[in-house]
């Protein structure tokens, strides 16, 4: 089954999404993401129809307005991408940089969808006023129209009416969860790349992270968190600890196109933190067991 994606995200899970999902089970109330993100897991989970109901957080507004957006109106969606997109055809280097300022006086999510389809690696950056900053890829136009229509209305489809967006800080959203529901955490890298990343919003501190799964093992959520401190192909982030009691599972994320720039033959693992009660659902969901995602379990 194809999982649809509005636009490539640094930092996204879409790779992954088919490892990650084994270990939800088939039928639950609520899947909530408090890093959303692109919603790669949610959108993936939807698809299967694991959950009846989802919960995309994200601390950057205008990604998630764009995401209500797209859930509610995708023919409103589409059609004013399709228009951005049609008139970059003069000199499509000097239309982006027009599009990024109207996006920062206006915050229109229709110019970010744009602007995301179109910046360099789909890596969002903001400068020290909070004001988009990325630069265009030379080399690319951005999603065609019509496949960008294609993922939105599928997007839509499996959201629409079962889906609540916030942009809150990820501990309010925790506050909020109750029994019965599931929480799929994917927060940004630990800082690694200056406490003030400027991929995001926002760095997290890791205490008071761990923190804040303490209270969730408290109230008996499941939950699963990707946790590696990575930046480029260095590791510096500290592993979660073991009074979690969480499973800590290496995904294979395939070879890193650094290790290929290098002609070296190293994949990559990342790492995974799954709450017991949710490994017993691993039983290996799309496409048989993949020996390699519990390689070093
Ligand atoms: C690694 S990305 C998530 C990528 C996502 N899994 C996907 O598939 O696209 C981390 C996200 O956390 C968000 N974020 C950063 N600090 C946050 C906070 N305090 N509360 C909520 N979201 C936050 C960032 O805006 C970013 O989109």
């Amino acid at each position: 089954m194809t999982i649809p994606h509005l636009v490539q995200y640094q930092g996204s899970k879409r790779n992954l999404a088919p490892q990650i999902l084994r270990y939800l089970p088939n039928n639950f109330s609520r899947l909530v993401e408090p890093f959303s993100g692109t919603a790669a897991i949610t959108i993936a989970c939807a698809v299967y129809n694991k959950a009846e109901e989802y919960v995309i957080n994200d601390f950057n507004k205008p990604l998630i307005d764009l995401f209500r957006m797209v859930v509610e109106s995708p023919e409103f969606v589409a059609s004013r991408y399709e228009e951005i997109w049609s008139d970059q055809h003069y000199d499509s280097i000097e239309h982006y940089y027009q599009i990024r300022e109207k996006f920062n006086l206006t915050k229109d999510p229709v110019f970010f969808l744009y602007l995301l389809a179109r910046c360099v690696k789909g890596a969002v950056r903001y400068n020290s006023d909070g004001l988009f900053n990325q630069s265009p890829d030379k080399r690319r136009n951005g999603t065609n129209p019509k496949t960008m229509r294609q993922n939105i209305f599928s997007i839509s489809s499996v959201l629409k009416g079962r889906t609540t967006f916030s942009s809150l800080d990820y501990k309010t959203i925790l506050e909020s969860t109750k029994p019965g529901d599931i929480v799929y955490m994917d927060p940004p890298y630990q800082g690694v790349c200056g406490e003030r990343d400027s991929r995001y919003f926002s760095g997290i501190s890791h205490i008071e992270f761990v923190e804040e799964l303490e209270k969730l093992n408290h109230k008996k959520i499941s939950y699963i968190v990707s946790y590696d401190g990575k930046c480029g192909n260095k590791s510096y982030g500290e592993e979660l600890p073991i009074e979690l009691q969480l499973e800590h599972i290496h995904l294979n994320a395939g070879r890193s196109s650094q290790a290929t720039l290098l002609g070296k033959d190293s994949v990559t693992y990342e790492s995974l933190y799954v709450t017991k009660d949710l490994i017993k659902h691993n039983k290996g969901f799309a496409g048989g067991k993949d020996s390699n995602d519990r390689l070093f379990a």
